[in-house]
C-alpha cells in the first residue's frame, strides 16, 4: 500500500491475543514516522482497548523494518509549520496526549522495539512501563542531525533513563545505539535478537497477566509518581495509594495472604498468588 492509499484508520493496526493487545504503528512505507493521522488515530485505539475486559496487557511495536522512525518531518513539521501556529499546537497536543494517555494506561504497556526508534518515538518509548528490543534496533536523538534540539520530550527522556553523560552524547553527537548498547544505558530492559524478540515479550506478558491488577495500575503509578518526590512525600504518597488500592481490592490482598499464611498453596517470593480464588 503506498501512503497515498493509506487511510487515517489504517495506520494503527492491532490484534487481541490471550489477553494482549499488539498494537502496531502501520506506516511501514515510511518507517512508521508519526504524522498527525497516526497520532490519532492511535489515541482512538489506545482509548478502544484501554478498559476492554480482553486486554490484560498491551505491546506497542511496529510493522516492518522500524519500531517509529520519530515524527513525520513532512506531515508533523513542515505541513503544520506552513498552516501557522494554531496547527502546530493542535498537532502537539494530538501526539503528546495520546504518549500521555500511555504514560497512566490502565494495563501495563510494553514497548517491543523491533527496528529504528528516533526522536519523536523516545515519547511512547518511556510512556512504555517497560521496553524490550532487538539487537538490530537502532535508535538515536537524530535532531541534531538536522538541526533542532530534541524536543517532544525527547531530551527529557534522555535525562529520566540515562546519566548526563551518556544523555549528552546521545543529544550531541546524533549517533545510533543498538538494542544492546541500549539495554546497557537503560533505555530499554533488555535486547534479544530479533527473532526471539516477539517469544520473550510474549513470556512477560503472560508474567503480569498473572498478577493482580489492581496492584500492577498501583504499582506502576506509585514508580513514576515516587520519582519526582522526596523520601517522605513518597512515603505519604505509597501509604495512601496502597489505601486506595485496598478500596477497590481488598479482597484480592486478603486472598493473597490466605493463600501463603493458611493454605501453603505459594510463595509470594517465588510467584503470584492464585487470583482465580477471588472474584
Ligand atoms: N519523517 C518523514 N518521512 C520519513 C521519516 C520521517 N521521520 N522517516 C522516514 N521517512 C520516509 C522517507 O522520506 C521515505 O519516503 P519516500 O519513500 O516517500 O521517499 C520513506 O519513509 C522510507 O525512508 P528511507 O529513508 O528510504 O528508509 P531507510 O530504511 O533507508 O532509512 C531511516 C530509515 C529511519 C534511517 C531514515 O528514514 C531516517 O533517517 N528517517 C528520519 C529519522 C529521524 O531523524 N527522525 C527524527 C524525527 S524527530
Amino acid at each position: 500500500m503506498t501512503e497515498a492509499e493509506r487511510k487515517e484508520e489504517d495506520t494503527v493496526a492491532y490484534t487481541i491475543e490471550n489477553g494482549i493487545a499488539w498494537v502496531k504503528f502501520n506506516r511501514p512505507e515510511k518507517r512508521n514516522c508519526m504524522s498527525p493521522k497516526l497520532n490519532r488515530q492511535m489515541m482512538r485505539v489506545l482509548d478502544e482497548l484501554e478498559f476492554s475486559d480482553e486486554v490484560g496487557v498491551l505491546v506497542l511495536t511496529g510493522e516492518g523494518s522500524a519500531w517509529s522512525a520519530g515524527m513525520d518531518l513532512k506531515e508533523y513539521f513542515r505541513e503544520t509549520e506552513a498552516q501557522g501556529l494554531g496547527a502546530v499546537r493542535k498537532s502537539q497536543s494530538e501526539a503528546y496526549g495520546w504518549w500521555r494517555r500511555l504514560r497512566w494506561y490502565q494495563k501495563p504497556t510494553i514497548a517491543m522495539v523491533n527496528g529504528w526508534c528516533f526522536g519523536g518515538g523516545y515519547g511512547p518509548l518511556h510512556a512504555c512501563d517497560l521496553a524490550f528490543a532487538a539487537d538490530e534496533a537502532q535508535f538515536g536523538l537524530s535532531e541534531i542531525n538536522w538541526g533542532i534540539l530534541p524536543g517532544g520530550g525527547a531530551t527529557k527522556v534522555a535525562t529520566n533513563l540515562l546519566n548526563m553523560r551518556n544523555a549528552m552524547y546521545h543529544a550531541m553527537m546524533g549517533e545510533n545505539i543498538d538494542g544492546k548498547k541500549a539495554a546497557e544505558w537503560g533505555l530499554v530492559n533488555e535486547s534479544v535478537p530479533l527473532d526471539k524478540l516477539k517469544g520473550r515479550v510474549t513470556e512477560v506478558a503472560n508474567v503480569l497477566l498473572e498478577k493482580n491488577p489492581v496492584a500492577l495500575k498501583a504499582t506502576k503509578d506509585a514508580v513514576r509518581r515516587v520519582m519526582e518526590m522526596t523520601y517522605d512525600n513518597a512515603e505519604d504518597f505509597l501509604i495512601r495509594a496502597q489505601e486506595a488500592a485496598n478500596s477497590f481490592d481488598n479482597d484480592g490482598r486478603k486472598e493473597g495472604i490466605r493463600q501463603f499464611i493458611d493454605d501453603k498453596s505459594y510463595k509470594p517470593g517465588l510467584g503470584a498468588y492464585d487470583k482465580s480464588k477471588h472474584s
